[in-house]
């Protein structure tokens, strides 16, 4: 949520934070602004190509920070758009994060006269800074007593009106990146601006400050000592993404199902022992060899990931798994035992609630694991060993691929995990030969995506929908109706099928459609059994359902035929077209697809 990027250089600062800020936007897109040392600033509200528009005449400079807005505190408006600035005009603020006791700091600053112009928690940092220049510090120490006084989360880059050169910038529970160019440095919430220039990136931790300039940073702690810490070569995977020959982002992520498989388990099959090779779980090998429980942890799509994941381990691997909603597992008194393993799900890697969970089970002494797709992200560097997912930068708001992807992970672990203990090498290679067709069998799917299409257009237009489904592919139903809320802003609830008659029913009638996952599975017939409950009160059904089923078709309305594979990988081919229908509907009704209202990408508040 919210994306800061800051440049100092050769190359003009105006583009390099433009740019930079368009690559970020998927963080946030309430409003924009940056600050260009000697220029002055331009906010804009909405998307980043209204601050291009508006800047247009603004010069390049050479130093400045900038800012994509997801609203917290306040609503998006220029007066609230970042940089913020104090009443003195000297200190420059753009802020990733929330100051959790702002009201108490705001007061405090009233009371001594300083006047207040945005709504917003940021405004007493640079308010702050400039009361203690006023008392006598110079800027580097206001910075560093304001850090002192501000509770919360903060990524910040931070100018003093005064100095053309210099960038502060300060880490504390939202990521910070230093990235180093030929022609300059940068600071930035996550790497995907730097990916066209930076040829190294220096990762900061929280509790770290710094002092940027073109040809040099430095790390401090908030006490003033020197930090080293490391540089690393920028990641290949890092490429900056690009829609290509598609509309939307969401439409080309879907579409890279088959190689977001494919770059999964490449390399990690090892076919002729049935088991998987996991590079970044042999440093704990041993000791998940000693594990009797996992709590899975994630938000949204990650958490549902981790449902399926539930499914696959308890009945391949035989260990016990709870999934558990990342910002509920760090509010409760969870029962952990040295033999308990908390494994995070995360695309971005950066998910403020996931982070937390993490920190709470470290602090509890247990072993963590990550899932995760963004090579470097705080997750991926704070947990104690993981698992990358390699499904490349995922720019649309809505997660699709990443999904696909994390579900093909928790098969690999479980299988990993299952080899460790009873799994016989018949499974383990049947899972590993399954897992391998799958590309193909998503290949086919998205070739068949005009019927899905046809399909969407003919429920585009209900206000209420449910998605049912049971045992592997209940998860998938909660993520099908989180896909088709999220971007078709259509109200769809995900159910348990078998729980449909214990209240849901009660809604259906003729304007209130269901989806139903029904492959040909353990629970097959009892899924017919719900659905002949929702025919019987004139509920209208389209069927997600196995090739080569003549039965299904007499009790739907709409079906949609996806190649059969063995259970537990299902809904890595029967989300797919959930992901297009959702899709699908959203491009009808003209919704901005890959930005979703009130969303962000990266969820790095609390
Ligand atoms: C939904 C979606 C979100 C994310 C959630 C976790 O389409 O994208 O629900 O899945 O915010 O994000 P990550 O995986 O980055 O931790």
């Amino acid at each position: 949520m919210c994306g800061i990027i800051a440049y100092a250089g050769t190359k003009g600062a105006k583009d390099m934070l433009i740019d930079g800020l368009e690559a970020l936007e998927y963080r946030g897109y309430d409003s924009s602004g940056f600050y260009i040392a000697k220029e002055g600033s331009v906010k804009s509200v909405g998307r980043v190509a209204n601050l291009r528009e508006k800047a247009v005449k603004a010069k390049q400079g050479s130093t400045g920070i900038a800012h994509t807005r997801w609203a917290t505190h306040g609503v998006p408006s220029e007066v609230n758009a970042h940089p913020h600035m104090g009443s003195q005009k000297r200190a420059y603020v753009v802020h990733n994060g929330i100051v959790e006791n702002y009201q108490e700091l705001k007061e405090g600053l009233k009371k001594s006269g300083v006047i207040f112009k945005s709504e917003t928690d940021t405004e007493v940092i640079p308010q702050l800074i400039e009361s203690y220049i006023e008392k006598g510090f110079d800027f580097h120490q206001a910075f560093l007593k304001t850090l002192g006084d501000i509770r919360g989360t903060y990524g910040l880059a931070v100018m003093d009106a005064f100095d053309n050169e210099k960038i502060y910038v300060a880490r504390m529970g939202s990521p910070l990146i230093i990235g180093i160019a030929d022609h300059g440095r940068f600071v930035a919430s996550d790497n995907s601006p730097l990916a066209r220039h930076a040829h190294s990136v220096v990762y900061l931790n929280d509790g770290d400050v710094a002092i940027i300039t073109g040809n040099e940073h430095e790390i401090f702690s908030q006490k003033g000592e020197r930090v080293l810490r490391g540089e690393e070569k920028m990641s290949a995977d890092v490429a900056r993404a690009e829609k290509g020959e598609y509309k939307h982002f969401m439409e080309k992520e879907i579409m890279e199902g088959a190689r977001v498989v494919e770059n999964a388990i490449r390399g990690r099959i090892e076919i002729d022992d049935g088991t998987v090779k996991l590079g970044g779980l042999e440093s704990v090998a041993d000791r998940l060899r000693e594990i009797d429980r996992i709590i899975i942890v994630g938000c949204g799509t990650a958490y549902y990931a981790g449902l399926v994941g539930e499914y696959i381990i308890e009945e391949y691997a035989g260990v016990s798994v709870e999934v558990e909603i990342a910002s509920e597992f760090r509010y409760r008194k969870p029962v952990l035992t040295p033999r308990t393993a908390l494994l995070a799900v995360s695309q971005s890697g950066e998910t403020a609630d996931t982070l937390e969970a993490i920190r709470e089970a470290k602090r509890k002494g247990i072993l963590t694991l990550g899932i995760v797709n963004v090579v470097g992200s705080s997750i991926a560097r704070e947990t104690d060993a993981g698992i990358y997912n390699h499904a490349g930068p995922e720019i649309g708001v809505a997660s699709t691929k990443a999904f696909i992807s994390q579900v093909t992970v928790l098969a690999l672990f479980a299988v990993f995990l299952g080899r460790q203990r009873s799994m016989s090498l018949v499974t383990g290679r049947r899972i590993g030969q399954e897992l391998m067709l799958l590309p193909q069998k998503i290949e086919s799917i998205l070739s068949k995506r005009d019927e899905l299409k046809k399909i969407a257009l003919a429920y585009k237009d209900v206000r209420d929908m449910l998605v049912i489904g049971r045992k592997y592919n209940m998860p998938i139903a909660y993520e099908g109706a989180l896909k088709v809320k999220e971007v078709s802003y259509i109200h769809a609830e995900g159910y348990g099928a078998g729980e449909m008659k214990h209240g849901p029913l009660a809604m259906i009638d003729e304007h209130f459609p269901t989806v139903a996952i029904a492959p040909k599975d353990s629970v097959y017939e009892k899924n017919i059994s719900n659905i002949q409950e929702i025919r019987a009160r004139k509920g209208k059904i389209f069927t997600i359902a196995t090739e080569g089923d003549s039965v299904i078709g007499e009790v739907s309305n709409d079906v949609f035929y996806i190649p059969h594979t063995i259970e537990a990988l299902t809904p890595i081919l029967s989300v797919v077209p959930l992901q297009l229908f959702a899709y699908y509907i959203a491009d009808a009704k003209g919704l901005d697809v890959d930005k979703p209202k009130n969303l962000a990408k990266s969820v790095t508040v609390e």
